[in-house]
């Protein structure tokens, strides 16, 4: 594809090019940290090798498209589960931001997703994103709030927590499609690997879920993270925080859907603050976020 006076070529990826997309994302991270995320400046630098997993994940369940001229500059990664398409990575070096690359990415990655149901992204605040995603019919259902402090004492252990088998998957699932529009057990094997998984049952029946992870990610001060995570009844979301929160001790940060009216209440009732804000934006009006904590902006 001629892109002005460069000639671009957009090609889906292969194991061997995840190190050199990690490497793109780390440049692309800093840069928006840095201009549109000035609170976040203490995250830096960016640790590259923490992304290669995921990337690996979505190549192996979803489709990574690299673009290079002829070095990649720029990368896309997107998975459809039963039906509902979700953007997960789109990266363009700070330098070739601006140039139509992320259009073309954007656009090839739709294409692989055609005659998906939906169309899912959780766009961050860069000015050129939300544009992107607008002019492809995908409109904000909901901000995404990054939410950071410390478990501190978070008071006893609900009871009834047990941890989270393959056995529990398939009322996982339907949950799943309610608060999330799409059941995706490929994720939660993938969580798994990583992540400590419990659940709750309510009068027999299904209660909820959560995931807490110990420190690590990509920023160089690594924290705890809490999601993703539903619950059945909205009232039993401050117990399963209690529960989290417990588990994952120290500091702690947390995806929350701005319609989780009961997870914000309770986590800044227990100190914690926004420390960013995504969007999460769809294709149609799908899933019930107020009952969700997300995982974060790779799988939401
Ligand atoms: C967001 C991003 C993927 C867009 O890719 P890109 O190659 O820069 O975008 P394009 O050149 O295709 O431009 C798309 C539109 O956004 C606009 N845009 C791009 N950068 C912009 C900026 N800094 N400010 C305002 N608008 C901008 C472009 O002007 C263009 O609109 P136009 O056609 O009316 O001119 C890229 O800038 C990037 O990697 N940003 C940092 C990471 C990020 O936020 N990714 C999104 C994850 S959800």
């Amino acid at each position: 594809m001629l892109l002005g006076e460069v000639f671009l070529r957009i090609r889906r990826a292969d194991e061997r090019d995840l190190p050199a997309l990690a490497s793109i994302f780390a440049a692309s991270a800093e840069d928006l940290l840095r201009r549109y995320r000035s609170g976040d400046e203490d995250l830096l630098p960016v640790n590259a090798d923490a992304a290669v997993p995921v990337y690996r994940h979505l190549n192996d369940t979803g489709a990574v498209f690299v673009a290079e001229d002829p070095e990649p500059v720029a990368f896309s990664a997107a998975v459809v589960r039963e039906g509902v398409w979700f953007l997960s990575q789109l990266w363009v070096l700070p330098e070739r931001q601006g140039k139509g690359i992320g259009s073309a990415l954007l656009d090839e990655t739709l294409s692989w997703g055609h005659g998906a149901s939906a169309f899912t992204v959780v766009s961050s605040p860069h000015p050129g994103a939300q544009t992107l995603y607008l002019r492809r019919s995908m409109f904000p259902l909901w901000s995404q709030v990054d939410l950071l402090g410390d478990a501190g004492d978070a008071g006893e252990m609900p009871d009834g927590l047990a941890p989270l088998s393959d056995a529990d998957q398939p009322w996982i699932d339907e949950i799943d499609r309610e608060v999330r529009g799409a059941a995706r057990p490929v994720d939660h094997a993938f969580w798994r690997g990583s992540a400590t998984g419990m659940v709750f049952h309510r009068d027999g029946g299904a209660g909820g879920y959560v995931y807490v992870w110990p420190p690590g990610g990509w920023s160089s001060k690594p924290k705890s993270k809490i999601g993703p995570g539903a619950v059945v009844d909205p009232r039993d979301m401050p117990n399963l925080l209690a529960a989290a929160l417990q588990l994952a001790g120290g500091e702690v940060t947390l995806a929350v859907p701005s319609t989780n009216w009961s997870a914000l209440n309770e986590l800044v009732r227990l100190g914690f603050r926004p420390s960013a804000t995504n969007t999460f934006m769809a294709s149609r009006a799908l899933p019930d976020g107020s009952r969700y904590l997300s995982s974060g902006g790779s799988l939401a």
